[in-house]
């Protein structure tokens, strides 16, 4: 190993004794380098070489290890010019990129082994330096706020914010003390009305005596005037956070508040967390004084929280002070400590049931759901539900019509298949009726799906397939050379399941081995180009030249009668939260899904799209989903039934997002085709 010539910083020996000791040690420090050499690679896919270059990866001084990027930068501007500190979020290790190579050399010989305190833990740790050819790191495309969320920044003088802070008495009472202890030593103190956290509610009918501190009355007279808040709000809590305190992810009970829900942030920033119900998580930056609005769809939808530690990480730049979501610039995070913060939540008290929109998580609500309209999953039990329903249910009864409008294999994909070496084995995960089980006769290929009824048609057309969740696919680790996916995670509804789908498709395939992955894209209209989805529409109705991949014939043409629902998008942002250029989901009003308007642009990334059975291919006993259309209405008569399929449509670059947070394989390639996002990975 070339490393070890490069140890040199330790050559401090002069007896034969130490010249033993410190050869020992050199052996230790290499065998640890090459250790983390390893790691890295099984882990993180990052390659280390064995030559000289201008840049390092350092292995034990990573965010996620508690080396700030402060203390690391001191550590590394020593030995020359530091072009980039990339640090990583959560990761053990950074990147840094000397301007030239000497630099790099003399940093890994100095550094290599080498024993350094964390300045906050006060704990020690030796770094481990490789080579590598270049720091890279994908970032994440900046992520937006949750609908209906405002921060304002310095809300408040140094001032106020001092007077406001001495206006709580935190010695006073036993309240606070037995409060205390049910919030494991949070401190907390409520006014106006007593919150009850068994119930997450307010006892409305006993108010308590005294109302609010006069400072607070001062500062929502400002919020009133300023228009941050249209009511003026009649139950506070003041919460004191000491590092390391937190607060479990909810959302505030609909039936105990209005709308607009506040929060001042006294004496410290703090990061906070939130989340859709689809899994898609905003860290979100509340500068101190700032006041953070909690309204609509952040309010109603999101969970917010505060993870418990005592660190969160941050964008260096702004030192803390940056409002708005941390992105995750990778060149710009570092750690910040906690401090004590203290929050004063203001809310107006609800005196009738909520009637909001989002009435799967509405208590108010409970119950009265509109039967039969599948809302957006909110676990994973409502997630397999909602797809056993709205995928597997339809692919079985459509089975037949559907496989009638499958003939014509995709090029791209077409060209996949054919590349690959003869005698090849491939799997072709959701195979439907085996569009490309046939294509290459030099492959040894199996298809499997989770319609029984699809699988019977490959086998009437001697293709080998078997029924089975893509999820868990009963094919031997590693033995396949080979697989494609064409069109089938698009039907999984949470990021959660999309995720563990591609997880399963690498499991399948032997290093080296690639795979083809096809989903809908919510772009239907790429580089100023309209996908052929979009531009059948105003083909003639009997046209039977498949288009898309995954728009079967059945829909063209089909207009859905009550484009109306459309509105009631639901904006699902995923993994990576991309925002792409055509990708603008209206902001989520309603968690019911929309029906799609068929050869219409999406309107939300999580939707159903109707197929319109025809009768002479429906199979006995079918039932239809009907739901969509008025009883008693012209549609409704029709003989064509109307199945509603669930689908995710994908944003540019989320199934890359989603491909690259996985440590066993490489993105070999993505692109768009037709209305389709598709990748190409390479098993490592
Ligand atoms: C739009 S079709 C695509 C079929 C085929 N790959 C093609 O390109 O023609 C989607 C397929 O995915 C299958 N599918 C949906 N969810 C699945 C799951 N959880 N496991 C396996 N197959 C699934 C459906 O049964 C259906 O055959
Ligand atoms: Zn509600």
């Amino acid at each position: 190993m070339a490393a070890s010539s490069q140890i040199t910083s330790m050559e401090v020996g002069k007896t034969s004794q130490d010249h033993l000791k410190v050869h020992k040690m050199k052996k230790k420090v290499l065998r640890k380098q090459v250790r983390a050499q390893h790691t890295l690679m099984r882990h993180e896919g990052i390659e280390c070489v064995s030559h000289a270059t201008q840049s390092l990866v350092v292995a034990n001084a990573g965010l996620g290890n508690g080396m700030s990027r402060h203390q690391l930068f001191r550590i590394v501007e020593e030995y020359g010019l530091v072009e980039t500190l990339l640090m990583p979020p959560n990761k053990p290790y950074s990147f840094v990129k000397y301007g030239t190579t000497e630099e790099a050399k003399k940093a890994f010989d100095a550094l290599n082994g080498k024993e350094v305190t964390r300045e906050d833990f006060g704990q020690n740790i030796v770094l481990y330096i490789n080579f590598v050819e270049k720091v890279f790191w994908k970032n994440v495309v900046p992520t937006s706020l949750p609908p209906g969320l405002t921060v304002v920044e310095k809300v408040i003088s140094p001032e106020e914010e001092r007077r406001m802070l001495e206006s709580i008495d935190w010695t006073e009472d036993e309240d606070t003390q037995n409060a205390q202890k049910t919030l494991k030593h949070r401190r907390v103190k409520h006014f106006g009305y007593e919150f009850c956290y068994n119930s997450n509610n307010v006892d409305k009918d006993k108010p308590l005596p005294g109302g609010f501190p006069g400072i607070c009355n001062l500062f929502l007279e400002k919020c009133l005037k300023r228009g941050y808040i249209k009511h003026k709000p009649d139950q506070l809590t003041v919460n004191q956070y000491e590092p390391g305190q937190g607060i479990p992810p909810h959302i505030d009970t609909h039936s105990a508040f209005e709308d607009e829900i506040i929060s001042l942030s006294l004496g410290a920033e703090i990061v906070m967390d939130f989340k859709h119900p689809d899994g898609h998580t905003v860290a979100i930056m509340l500068p101190r004084r700032s006041l953070l609005v909690m309204a609509g769809e952040s309010r109603y939808l999101w969970t917010h929280g505060i993870t418990p530690r005592k660190y969160d990480v941050i964008q260096a730049s702004e030192l803390g002070q940056k409002v708005g979501t941390i992105t995750a610039d990778v060149g710009d995070l570092t750690l910040n400590r906690r401090e004590t913060r203290t929050s004063f939540t203001f809310r107006k008290v609800r005196r009738s049931p909520c009637n909001c929109i989002y009435s799967s998580v509405c208590d108010s609500q409970k119950g009265q759901q509109r039967q039969g309209q599948p809302s957006f999953p909110l676990s994973e039990m409502e997630a397999s539900k909602l797809e056993q329903e709205h995928v597997h249910r339809v692919y079985e009864e459509i089975a037949a019509h559907f496989s009638s409008t499958r003939h014509s294999p995709w090029p791209q994909i077409v060209e996949f298949l054919r590349s690959l070496p003869k005698g090849a084995i491939v799997a072709d995960i959701g195979c439907g009726n085996g569009k490309y089980l046939g294509i290459n006769k030099d492959l040894y290929m199996i298809g499997c799906d989770r319609s029984k009824n699809l699988v019977d048609i490959c086998g009437e057309k001697d293709f080998q397939a078997f029924v089975c969740d893509a999820l868990s696919v009963p094919i031997r680790s590693g033995s396949c050379d080979a697989c494609i996916s064409i069109a089938v995670i698009h039907h999984f509804s949470t990021a959660e399941r999309r995720l563990a789908t591609i997880r399963e498709l690498a499991r399948l395939l032997r290093p080296g081995g690639t795979a083809l992955i096809y989903v809908w894209a919510m772009e239907q209209e790429y580089k100023k180009q309209k996908s052929k989805y979009l531009k059948e529409k105003n083909d003639s109705k009997g046209k039977e030249e498949e288009i898309n991949t995954d728009t079967a014939r059945g829909l063209l043409s089909d207009q859905m009668p009550d484009g109306s629902s459309q509105d009631s998008a639901s904006s699902d942002q995923l993994l990576n939260d991309s925002k792409g250029k055509g990708c603008d989901a209206k902001p989520v009003a309603d968690s019911r899904l929309p029906v799609h308007t068929n050869r219409t642009s999406f309107h939300s990334q999580d939707l159903l799209v109707p197929w319109h059975l025809k009768s002479d291919t429906k199979k006995k006993g079918a039932s239809a989903d009907i739901l969509s259309f008025p009883a008693g209405s012209k549609e409704s008569q029709e003989l064509s039934p109307v199945f509603h399929r669930y689908y995710h449509v994908f944003c540019e670059g989320e199934l890359e997002a989603a491909c690259r947070s996985l440590d066993c394989v490489r993105v070999q390639k993505s692109y768009y085709d037709q209305g389709n996002w598709c990748v190409v990975l390479e098993k490592l």
